[in-house]
């Protein structure tokens, strides 16, 4: 598709830098909300006084801002966030007394000496990662009887089945001939026709009319596979805002349309990785079994694994175990 070959954590740093609190972007805005707020603050206020806290795959620190608001501090409470992005907290949050983020980070080799943490804790984070060494690593670095918790994906939940849908209206987009096909063909075409007008010579004229002839063409089919992704990808089509930037693309403010279109698909591709990787990344029975056998061949007994329920359905599994 011509798109520079990034690695995951790229794809993390482009999205963290645009300054996305949590990993749900437009969802939930100003950080998590409802039962995933719920379970993450009775967690806090439930923590030992002056304990050690580190949080596996951190992100934008979105569970740490949450445990910010139960009084760590005058508790004694320090925590450490780390992922393997490259992420510019520029509003400071990182430099807070009990606060410490280390980024650039693959948690599958934790650069932490043996038993220094009370808990180790993630929210949609250690199922991106080769469980076999990160669970390896999160018990290496507990205490003994130190605790761990973990809000993981599932295969089943109401946000996965939503982001399959997504990811298969996106997978559709870039299919060849398709709605980003026709729409670059119809962006070259404007502006061919652009470049040849006004028309002054014989060749001019020419190329401006075959433009006119390739914009018009491009614009039945463009026409015809919007009405099809609309179709059929209803809800994921809309909250897209496809139509909100084809009309921006289109109108004579923009002056630019190649960069813009550009931008835009490499906006759309970065988001189709994410998508791909949370939807690998979201644990099966199978896996959840596997999970479980790691979990208590490295120590961690007192399992328990609940499901995660709001009002929509489940939306994912908790999992729990204590340090031997
Ligand atoms: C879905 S986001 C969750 C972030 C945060 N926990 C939250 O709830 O907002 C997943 C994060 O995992 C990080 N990640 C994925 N695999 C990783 C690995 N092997 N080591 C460190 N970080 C990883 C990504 O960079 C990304 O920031």
């Amino acid at each position: 598709m011509g798109y520079i070959n990034k690695n995951d954590s790229e794809y993390w740093n482009d999205y963290w830098s645009q300054g996305h609190k949590t990993s749900f972007g437009g969802t939930f805005i100003n950080g998590y909300e409802g039962i995933i707020k719920n379970i993450w603050e009775d967690y806090f206020d439930s923590l030992r006084d002056n304990s050690q806290v580190l949080d596996l795959c951190t992100g934008n620190a979105s569970l740490l801002r949450l445990a910010q608001n139960s009084q760590h501090r005058i508790r004694g409470i320090s925590f450490t966030g780390v992922d393997y992005a490259q992420i510019d907290t520029t509003d400071g949050f990182g430099g807070q007394a009990g606060i410490n983020l280390i980024f650039g980070i693959n948690i599958e080799k934790l650069p932490f000496e043996n038993k220094i943490f009370n808990y180790v804790i993630s929210n949609f984070g250690i199922e991106y990662s080769d469980l076999s060494q990160s669970v390896a690593e999160a018990s290496r670095v507990l205490l003994s009887g130190g605790e761990l918790q973990f809000v993981c994906h599932c295969h089943d939940s109401i946000l996965i089945k939503s982001n399959r849908h997504e990811l298969e209206m996106l997978i559709q987009m870039f299919c060849p001939s398709d709605v980003l096909d026709n729409l670059t063909e119809l962006i070259d075409a404007l502006t061919d026709r652009e470049v040849n007008n006004p028309q002054k010579s014989a060749e001019q004229i020419m190329k401006f009319q075959e433009a006119c002839k390739i914009a018009e063409r491009v614009r039945l089919e463009l026409n015809e596979s919007i009405t099809y992704m609309a179709d059929t990808f209803k809800k994921p089509f809309q909250e897209s805002d496809f139509i909100g930037f084809l009309r921006y693309l289109l109108n004579s403010q923009c002056e630019d349309k190649q960069q813009a279109l550009s931008l835009f698909k490499a906006d759309l591709h970065s988001h189709k990785a994410r998508l791909t990787a949370m939807i690998n990344s979201a644990l099966t029975k199978e896996q959840l079994a596997t999970l479980k056998n790691l979990l208590k061949k490295n120590q961690l007994s007192k399992l328990s694994v609940n499901d995660v329920v709001n009002e929509d359905g489940k939306i994912a599994c908790r999992i729990s175990a204590v340090k031997e």
